[in-house]
């Protein structure tokens, strides 16, 4: 099928290559020129495993071309939207302007028969007004709402090979999802589940997923902060409980809690449009979740103070991991982001690094010190802490770090190292929802280590 994805984002550029993959003749548009370049040079313009070797293979192919100008989906029988719907600047509702402004400017190109797919997350309410939108100018244009629940790090893999596909239909009898059909044809070969309903409930299928995920986290961590009030561990009640089918142990790992482009916004957006509808109790719950999240990033700033002798004042604080989560370069509303920034503002000198989102943070916060060499990082500090779980961090020797820094004490803020490896080699070991995790004689100022044993060895495991 000839198709169209409106907006180039990290939804729009991976769902236009997958959609080349598949066998289909794509087209995707979106206003920023560097990002369209890119995306027709091969390139990726953000950080996604497998996403540049799938745009060269799709380019390549000549089914996969990107472009800034509208009037190219001329001959496109479907429209995908998938522009971003960020949260609006000091509200917490979701701004639709790009939502608008893209099928505005696709109205004058939509011909008989052509059909618009929403899979930008939006307020429950949207499709209804877009679809009236559209019967406006071109009568016999139809729309779908086809949510997307990718996540990144596994992009590619999300859409082509989708846990559901969720059709939200104006009209189950009209026949638009067979047009939706053909284009997933592989996945339904598969036996993905399909389902079909009215755009109301598509639409609060994507957002109540998130906030279920969001809760999920921040439950667990109301646990850690239970588990520091008492000496428990999180991470084995988190096992634990896990192991109960109906709970499951994904989405329990209790940490600096959840960030990124989705779940932050996506809750707030939720709880905003619920107030409107005059349902805003039924979601008070969420205004918690956000708390309990929000709080862990300032227990991780307190641990750091406490390992660093009760003031960061000239402390040298090592930042390991900058992205909001591991194969990923985005810090948007990254909880590491936002902790490395706060021990600066509170006296710390931070040098921080990270395998793929210096470029973004620096952009973001240009008054830290970034490297991208974990050594350079590390050398002299005075604490180390993780925030963000990249495999480099999570098998890091603790004998060599010991021989570079100035103090052996490490914060870990997402649970991912062995706490006996790291208390064994000296270090001071501290950690979200696990204080007897901590070490019981803190060896502050002792270089551990071996200098000369470590000649040669490798900071990784
Ligand atoms: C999320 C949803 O998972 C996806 O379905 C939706 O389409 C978009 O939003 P994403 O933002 O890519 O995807 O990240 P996700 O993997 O869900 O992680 C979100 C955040 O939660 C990260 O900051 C991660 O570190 C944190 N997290 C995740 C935890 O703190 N603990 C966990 O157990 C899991």
């Amino acid at each position: 099928m000839r198709l169209s994805v409106i907006g180039c984002g990290y939804l729009g550029a991976v769902h236009a290559a997958c959609m080349a993959k598949l066998g289909h003749d794509v087209v995707g548009v979106d206003v920023d020129a560097s990002k369209v370049a890119r995306l027709n040079a091969g390139e990726a313009p953000f950080f996604e495993p497998g996403l540049p070797e799938l745009l060269r293979e799709s380019l390549g192919s000549g089914r996969l071309r990107f472009s800034t100008e509208m009037a190219d989906v001329a001959g496109s029988a479907v429209h995908f939207i998938a522009v971003g719907t960020p949260q609006k600047r000091n509200e917490n509702g979701a701004d639709l302007s790009h939502v608008y402004a893209g099928v505005d400017a696709l109205l004058p190109y939509l011909r008989e028969g052509d059909l618009v797919v929403g899979k930008s997350t939006v307020p429950v309410g949207t499709a209804r007004d877009l679809a009236a939108r559209i019967a406006e100018r071109c009568p016999s244009a139809d729309l779908a709402w086809n949510p997307e629940f990718l996540r990144e790090g596994f992009a590619v893999k999300d859409t082509l090979e989708p846990d559901r596909l969720v059709y939200g239909l104006a009209d189950p009898a009209s026949g638009v999802h067979l047009m939706l059909d053909e284009i997933y044809a592989q996945a339904l070969a598969d036996g993905r589940p399909r389902l079909i309903m009215d755009y109301e409930t598509a639409e609060l299928v994507k957002v109540s997923a998130n906030a279920f995920l969001a809760t999920k986290i921040s439950f667990i961590n109301a646990m850690a902060e239970v588990c520091e009030a008492t000496g428990a561990d999180v991470s084995v009640l988190a096992d634990a409980i896990g192991h109960d089918a109906r709970i499951g142990r994904k989405f329990l790992n209790a940490g600096l809690g959840f960030g990124g482009g989705c779940l932050p916004k996506d809750i707030r957006a939720f709880m905003a449009r619920a107030g409107e509808l005059g349902a805003d109790q039924a979601l008070t719950f969420l205004r918690e979740v956000d708390s309990i999240n929000m709080r862990r990033r300032a227990r991780m700033v307190d641990l750091t103070r406490e390992v660093c002798g009760g003031s960061l004042l000239g402390q040298r604080v090592a930042v390991l991991g900058l992205a909001f989560k591991p194969n990923s370069d985005d810090v948007r509303d990254s909880p590491a982001l936002s902790v490395a920034a706060q021990l600066q503002l509170q006296g710390a000198s931070v040098t921080a690094t990270d395998p793929e989102a210096v470029p973004n943070a620096s952009r973001r916060f240009p008054d830290l010190t970034y490297t991208t060499s974990i050594e350079d990082a590390v050398t002299h500090a005075d604490a180390v802490i993780v925030l963000t779980e990249w495999e480099q961090y999570r098998t890091l020797d603790p004998a060599v770090l010991g021989s570079l820094v100035a103090r052996p004490a490490i914060v870990d803020g997402r649970n991912c190292l062995e706490p006996e490896r790291w208390r064994d080699a000296g270090w001071t070991y501290r950690a979200l929802g696990r204080p007897r995790a901590a070490s019981a004689v803190p060896v502050a100022g002792r270089s551990v280590g071996l200098p000369q044993a470590a000649a040669g060895a490798t900071l990784s495991r």
